[in-house]
């Protein structure tokens, strides 16, 4: 099969209309989003026309090496001509047993379990801390995300994404991110078999104040209650430590990994954990099996994880990521004072956000209520669709109903991107400090398809 000439001449968004997420047509089509990508290097997308586009969503924290790394694509061609006995099942993978040791040196926690994506990871942390300690409750965050099967959804902390799926699991606390007088009711009665935090929020990127994390795990150690960092987007590098957990020296008892684990080729997955749960889920010969996954340990997602693990040492991506995204951060910063929509900017390493707010001014406020009247969240569509438009620069709304942009840079970005992202955030808000203007005509436009979308509904 030649896959350039089976995709030539076909039309992508007829396809997806027909046979995928007719929904996700559409809104790519009504924020122009539908850029015919054909090709992409690095942080770079290019359209038909050779534009070249700076990806600042990397695939939702997927592409932290970038799209195409040559060191990941030489792995995995290396795993292809190696007619190596994959996934026999009745026997051990070695490219595994590499990875698990590669990923506890970097982790302190001894044992791997490898899993296909982000929630599976999830959903085996709930398992191993339920059968571990024999509790069933678990406490977690709003507006926490940890994916989107039944038992991660259940420990989601937000309604847009449970809404309409029936009873969830029974047991799960939810408390405020940030609140350990709430964190500490909720384990009072040592009965809770574990926390799981994401240790950034990524929905609207929060981060918690220095104390949060060290007391939290303290509090769960007091009352026998796991700590579960979910690390799936903020670790392996993304905030400028390899675990994010890291800058603030907590030490939890399991980390969930994906997303850029495999260096965007392969889905997978991880969850690092002490060996005492491990030994707790696996405590017989005959319950060997009892957890798994078919395709966990295959050897393509396993050489990509090594390679992608070489390629975060050998390009000092974790400095990088610091680098860069203090810099980006100082930048952003100057911008508070001098631009009323832009309420606070935040982030740690290259996980960025950019919080839009009421202005103080009447004319801007009566253009800001224009918007949030229609849709709550809105305002900042008036920044991703021209930093896309005008810039180039792919970037997303942080979550639903927030006036939060949010910027996840691959780890790879370089001085001459970071001033062309600064550049670009910069012009672009002054642009929409400007009203009457073509932004605003814009959002007169986004406001009336909202109004139009919620009458239909
Ligand atoms: C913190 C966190 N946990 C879990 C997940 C779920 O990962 P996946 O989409 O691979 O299932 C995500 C995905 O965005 C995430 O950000």
């Amino acid at each position: 099969m030649d896959v350039a000439e089976l995709i030539a001449g076909q039309d992508r968004f007829a396809l997806h209309e027909r046979h995928l997420n007719h929904q996700m047509v559409r809104v790519l089509r009504t924020i122009g989003f539908d850029v015919d990508y054909v090709r992409a290097e690095g942080p770079y997308l290019f359209d038909p026309q050779g534009n070249r586009y700076l990806d600042l969503l990397s695939g939702w924290g997927v592409f932290a090496l970038g799209r195409n790394h040559p060191a990941i694509i030489a792995a995995l061609e290396s795993v292809l001509r190696s007619n190596l006995a994959h996934l026999v099942q009745m026997d051990l993978s070695t490219l595994a047993g590499i990875l698990a040791q590669r990923l506890a040196a970097r982790t302190g926690l001894e044992k791997a379990f490898f899993c296909s994506s982000g929630t599976e990871a999830v959903e085996t942390a709930l398992k191993i801390a339920r059968r571990s300690t024999n509790r069933s409750k678990v406490i977690y965050c709003e507006r926490g995300f940890h994916g989107l099967t039944l038992g991660s959804l259940s420990v989601n902390g937000d309604e847009y994404f449970r809404d309409g799926f029936g009873d969830l699991l029974p047991g799960m606390i939810r408390v405020p991110f940030n609140d350990l007088p709430a964190l500490e009711r909720a384990l009072a009665g040592n009965d809770v078999a574990a926390f799981i935090f994401e240790p950034i929020i990524g929905h609207g990127v929060f981060i918690p104040d220095d104390d949060y994390l060290p007391e939290a795990a303290r509090l769960c150690r007091k009352h026998g209650a796991l700590v579960i960092a979910d690390e799936v987007q903020t670790g392996l590098g993304r905030t400028g430590r390899f675990l994010a957990v890291e800058h603030w020296g907590v030490e939890p008892d399991m980390v969930c990994l994906a997303k850029a684990l495999s260096g965007g080729f392969i889905p997978s997955g991880a969850v690092m954990m002490r060996p005492k749960l491990f030994n707790a889920l696996f405590d017989r010969m005959e319950r060997a099996a009892v957890h798994g996954s078919t395709f966990s340990k295959n050897d393509l997602a396993m050489a990509a994880g090594i390679a992608t693990l070489d390629v975060i040492d050998n390009e000092h991506l974790v400095e990088n990521a610091e680098r860069m995204g203090t810099a980006l951060l100082a930048e952003f910063a100057t911008l508070v004072d001098r631009f009323e929509f832009l309420h606070a900017v935040r982030g740690k390493g290259l996980m960025l956000a950019l919080e839009f707010g009421r202005p103080k001014s009447l004319k801007l406020r009566t253009a800001w209520k224009l918007l949030e009247s229609a849709n709550e969240g809105l305002f900042c569509q008036m920044i991703t669709i021209p930093l896309l438009k005008k810039h180039r620069i792919l970037t997303q709304v942080a979550g639903s109903g927030l006036n939060v942009v949010k910027l996840l840079p691959p780890l790879i970005i370089n001085d001459a991107d970071r001033k062309w992202i600064a550049d670009s955030v910069t012009d672009v808000i002054a642009d929409s400090h400007q009203v009457p203007g073509s932004v605003w005509d814009l959002g007169k436009t986004l406001a009336g398809s909202a109004l139009k979308a919620r009458k239909a509904s």
